[in-house]
């Protein structure tokens, strides 16, 4: 890799370990030192990857303590509380999920959502690395799979049965956290329909630590985020009645993408650890229902993808990362491939002129919803360019994958570990030294 002006890898890498082990708070890293003081769900899975290289062992650990707090339906909660950590709001008491769900842990405290399910790539990343290492860190590696791969089918099949009531291949989501992607355009139709009935007073505690709010999420926006966790708390997150009863309702295609993909991963690992067939042929359906799920929502021509609104009965064709999602499962024909590809590389994304690194923006700088400094609204984030880097390469894209990572890898030498970027500037914006963002380092430099 050619090497840029100040920009020493192993000093990079260094500073990324050393980020990871001041986050780290025992048996959890939390995703980010104020901002995020607590174990978020794919960022844990990322946290992995990262910690992957430096320690298999404790990549391990980042998985345990994720899975320890699994529901009893298998839904992966989107947060796990770290023990007596405040600072962030919504805390575990404004969920109240141990009092309310009746298959929620006592303990540890969660949320009562999920995210995307990107939790495979993370045992796949422990198990490559744990290959390079002599017997006694290979078998802590096939131990945590043998203890946890009930754990991981559990948490698939939750998202294929409970996730899709349709049955149509695609996963729904009844929060916009759940995306990940919070306040995407993706969702501003279907947030427009969410009217808030009364939400007990909150203070948000995000604006007092990230000091320009235009960074963050509206106060609009929150009223609706807690106005649907009182929704959810009337269900008392049962599964079956939020699937009749929130005002958010979507089918989100890159989740089911990501899905379609880790199903895929986890079924190659089943193989090469002899799990049980039976499991296997699970995976393998799910991988290829959620493919055909996620490629039904594209257009024939360019093949953009697109999520649903299962509330207004509408197509939400946005461009955004979203759009991109088929590039990660496969799928599409062969044109609409090549024609996706070009719009990922070309100046609609990665390849816009003013673009100081080619790396995709979280929406497209020429879409009218672009906002450059405004959380998923625009800005990049370095772990999508992780998540496309190693897609593409793991669909034996290996020249596209590695520009990606180099300019994932030139983006992040300012040595701020940002959560996200000004796709133009380069300024790094809302939390620095996130978590997942020095993992996505350490992957590509690992
Ligand atoms: N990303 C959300 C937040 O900003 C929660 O998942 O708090």
């Amino acid at each position: 890799m050619a090497a840029d002006p100040g920009f020493i890898p192993t000093q990079l890498a260094a500073r990324a370990a050393y980020l990871l082990r001041g986050n780290d708070l025992g048996t959890m890293t939390s995703a980010a030192p104020r901002l995020y003081p607590h174990m978020w769900s794919w960022d844990a899975a990322f946290v992995a990857v990262g910690l992957a290289p430096l320690s298999v062992e404790r990549a391990v650990v980042e998985l345990d303590t994720l899975l320890s707090a699994q529901w009893g339906n298998g839904m992966i909660p989107h947060i796990v509380f770290a023990n007596g950590v405040d600072g962030y709001f919504p805390g575990p008491a404004r969920w109240a999920c141990g009092d309310l769900a009746a298959t929620a842990p006592v303990v540890p405290q969660t949320s009562g959502i999920t995210q995307p399910p990107v939790h495979a790539i993370a045992v796949q990343r422990i198990l490559d690395h744990s290959r390079r290492h002599g017997r006694s860190t290979r078998a802590v590696a096939e131990e945590f799979l043998d203890r946890r791969w009930g754990d991981l089918v559990r948490w698939h099949r939750w998202l294929a049965t409970a996730r899709d009531p349709k049955d149509n291949g695609r996963i729904s989501l009844y929060h916009g956290w759940e995306s990940g992607m919070d306040n995407s355009p993706r969702w501003d139709a279907a947030y427009a329909n969410v009217i808030p009935g009364p939400v007990p007073p909150y203070l948000r505690e995000d604006t007092a630590i990230i000091s320009d709010p235009t960074q963050r999420p509206s106060n609009a926006e929150y009223d609706r985020y807690l106005w649907l966790l009182e929704e959810m708390k009337l269900a008392r997150y049962d599964d079956a009645e939020l699937a009749s009863t929130m005002s958010f309702a979507v089918e989100d295609v890159f989740v089911s993408a990501v899905f379609s993909l880790a199903c895929d991963v986890l079924a190659t690992i089943g193989e090469e650890h002899s799990a049980p067939k039976s499991d296997v042929r699970d995976l393998r359906y799910w991988a290829e229902k959620f493919q055909r799920g996620t490629i039904a929502t594209t257009d024939p021509r360019s093949g953009a993808a697109r999520d649903f609104d299962l509330r207004s009965g509408r197509w939400i064709p946005t461009e955004t990362l979203a759009m991109f999602a088929p590039l990660l499962c496969g799928g599409l024909d062969r044109d609409a491939e090549r024609a996706l590809v070009r719009i990922f590389e070309g100046p609609r994304f990665c390849g816009h002129p003013d673009l100081r690194y080619a790396v995709p923006p979280s929406t497209s700088p020429v879409s009218g919803d672009f906002r450059p400094r405004e959380y998923w609204r625009g800005p990049v984030w370095p772990v999508m360019t992780w998540l496309f880097s190693w897609a593409f390469a793991r669909r034996g894209w290996a020249e596209r994958a590695r520009h990606l990572r180099a300019e994932g890898l030139r983006q992040a030498a300012d040595g701020s570990f940002a959560e996200y970027y000004e796709p133009f500037t380069g300024a790094p914006l809302g939390s620095m030294q996130q978590s997942w963002t020095a993992a996505s380092v350490l992957d590509w430099l690992g």
